[in-house]
């Protein structure tokens, strides 16, 4: 019998768009010989809905206006369990940060991906930090900046940042991704105007010293015994790999391998499992490091336990390096939520 699987594509968050070319990428490639599938957009105000139209409508969005293959059933399908797994192909808050992995487990249905947990520490960077930083791993200093902390202890606050830090720091909101409310800063100026603009997004904002480095990330996937592609690197057009030098600039580079020696590639997919297993994810996560320039440290510098999946994205890719076809990491990642479910 073929297995039912719920896409979930859209969502609340800032990464609403992302997910849609993810989604549509996983619907056009899914073994269709094995799968039946249940797309279910969510819109940007959280209204759910069944949509059994043309995919090309869920990666333009004009799946939203097309009334005669959306039906308002979206939630139901989950709640009803018609379907076997559910595939949340969501990025960022109220989709990559246990939400939905929480409504899967309340109702008993297999969610490919981290448990609720786990999604929700890798959503959190200042958690993650916490977290990663009783199991040792390298990360760069940091301070953590609450918004009402911030409103009593300006002065105090940009003090102790410049002592422990220096210029240049990044600013970023805790929960966020695609790189949204975050900044450089290069001087006192900047580092305000990061802050308050980062706590547009979350109450909670992290400083971080910034790194001269080469961004290298890594594919794992597995639940006890997890496994790593091939490292890729990230060679942004721009100072810093900001939303637009991910989704809309083309000069932005894609390396795979990353420009490592052998025994270094080895090093960082070790560092890369040893990430994962901290932070107790299953399924999988895309695993992304910072490595010095000029000293090849390395910093652990973000886990994404929803990565982008488009057929270019690095997660895929990394995978299709290491031999894994496209089409059979979808097959994996299903498998790896059943397993996981049961037990
Ligand atoms: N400490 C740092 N040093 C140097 N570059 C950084 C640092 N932190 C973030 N960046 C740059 O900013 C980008 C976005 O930051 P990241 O923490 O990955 O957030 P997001 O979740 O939005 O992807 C990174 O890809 C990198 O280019
Ligand atoms: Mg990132």
């Amino acid at each position: 019998m073929k297995k039912k699987i719920a896409v979930l594509f859209g969502g609340k968050s800032t990464e609403h768009e992302v997910s849609r070319v993810s989604a549509a990428s996983v619907l056009r490639n899914i073994d269709i010989s094995k799968y039946d599938l249940y797309p279910i957009g969510i819109t940007k105000s959280g209204e759910w809905f069944e949509y059994t139209g043309n995919v090309d409508n869920i990666e333009s969005g004009a799946w939203e206006k097309d009334e005669y293959f959306k039906s308002p059933e979206g939630q139901k399908v989950l709640f009803n369990k018609e379907v076997d797994v559910v595939f949340p192909v969501l990025h960022g808050l109220c989709g990559e940060d246990g939400t939905i992995q929480g409504l899967c487990r309340l109702i008993d249905i297999p969610c490919v991906g981290p448990n609720v947990m786990s999604s929700s520490v890798c959503m959190d960077k200042v958690y993650t930090k916490y977290v990663l930083e009783h199991f040792n791993i390298n990360q760069a200093d940091y301070v953590v900046v609450t918004a009402s902390c911030y409103d009593d202890n300006k002065v105090e606050i940009i003090r102790t940042i410049e002592e422990k830090l220096g210029y240049d720091v990044f600013i970023k909101p805790s929960n966020s991704g695609s790189s949204v409310g975050i900044s450089k800063a290069h001087c006192r100026e900047e580092l305000e105007n990061g802050i308050k603009e980062a706590l547009k997004f979350d109450r909670k904002v992290l400083v971080e010293k910034a790194i001269n480095a080469r961004e290298v990330e890594v594919a794992v996937l597995g639940n006890d015994k997890p496994k790593a592609g091939v490292p890729g690197e990230i060679v942004p057009a721009k100072e810093f790999y900001d939303y637009e030098a991910k989704y809309e600039n083309a000069a932005s580079k894609l390396l795979i391998p990353a420009n490592l020696n052998g025994e270094q590639l080895e090093n960082i997919k070790e560092l890369a499992i040893r990430v994962y297993t901290a932070l107790d994810c299953a399924g999988m996560a895309r695993v992304d490091f910072l490595v010095d320039k000029t000293t090849s440290e390395i910093y652990l510098n973000e886990v994404n336990t929803i990565p982008g999946f488009t057929k270019i994205s690095m997660y895929p890719k990394m995978w299709e390096a290491a031999g894994k076809s496209y089409k059979q990491l979808l097959d994996d990642l299903i498998e790896l939520a059943i397993e996981r479910n049961n037990n």
